[in-house]
């Protein structure tokens, strides 16, 4: 595992998409796994930013997205659907039928995480995986529990991530209690994981990944077993490793 500590999120959002655009220069046809939430906003403010310079070409690359909210609809501005296009899919050239986001709207979940799990496997592999860290430790919506799940599943999200996403929310009522996440085993697996935390809300979470043991407890500490995994963190977000 190797740690990129920088001063402030902003230097921090300019090394994630430096890798991420390394990525897509070596590979323009790249598998990138991509996450939703405060975190990852900065490198995808860069990423834009270098598309509109021609810098950058996202014409060929297909993306994974971690996970979806159940029962929130496309539509709903709440939605990582929405987030994604707001975000990222409206402002690049991606071709938005090479973007896949599992369906927390579908009818039969157990089918859609299988149908999720389907097209992660019909990829090689995921090149890079961004991802954020909860508070809790969680990865994805793989929050800490008594194992590993390596599949797409559902979840019921702990009261440590409901209460944190309740910022998202206007109305408080409507914070979804489940999700449908990528499990541990593509993210683990994918060639770069690549893990960003900023603020010291994360501080005790990032000390727990870098210096415990590798435990379901503490979903994240699973990336120490991929000798790739990249942890970028913030002075604060580092203020204890
Ligand atoms: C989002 C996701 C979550 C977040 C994590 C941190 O797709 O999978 O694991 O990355 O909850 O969220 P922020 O960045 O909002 O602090």
């Amino acid at each position: 595992m190797r740690i990129i500590k920088t001063k402030t999120y902003e230097e921090l959002s300019l090394e994630a998409a430096n890798i991420i655009r390394s990525v897509i220069i070596l590979n323009p046809f790249a598998v990138v796994g991509l996450a939703t939430g405060s975190t990852p906003i900065g490198t995808y403010k860069k990423l834009i930013e270098w598309y509109n310079k021609k810098e950058i070409d996202f014409k060929n690359i297909s993306t994974i997205n971690l996970d979806e909210y159940v029962g929130i609809s496309y539509d709903d501005k709440c939605s990582y659907h929405h987030f994604m296009e707001e975000n990222l899919f409206d402002k690049i050239n991606v071709n938005k039928e090479n973007t896949y986001i599992p369906n927390g709207m579908s009818n039969d979940l157990k089918n859609e995480c299988e149908k999720y799990d389907n097209i992660i496997n019909s990829k090689v592999r995921i090149d890079v995986q961004l991802l954020g860290i909860g508070e809790n430790g969680h990865i994805g919506f793989n929050e800490p529990s008594d194992e590993f799940i390596y599949d797409t599943h559902i979840v019921d999200l702990t009261l440590d991530t409901i209460n944190a996403n309740k910022r998202f929310f206007d109305d408080e009522s409507k914070v979804p209690k489940k999700a449908i996440t990528m499990g541990i085993g593509p993210i683990v697996n994918s060639n770069i994981p690549l893990l960003l935390a900023s603020g010291k809300n994360k501080s005790d979470a990032i000390e727990k990944m870098v210096k415990g043991q590798i435990s379901s407890k503490c979903p994240a500490s699973i990336l120490g077993l991929n000798k790739n995994t990249i942890v970028i963190v913030d002075e604060e977000a580092g203020s204890k490793i």
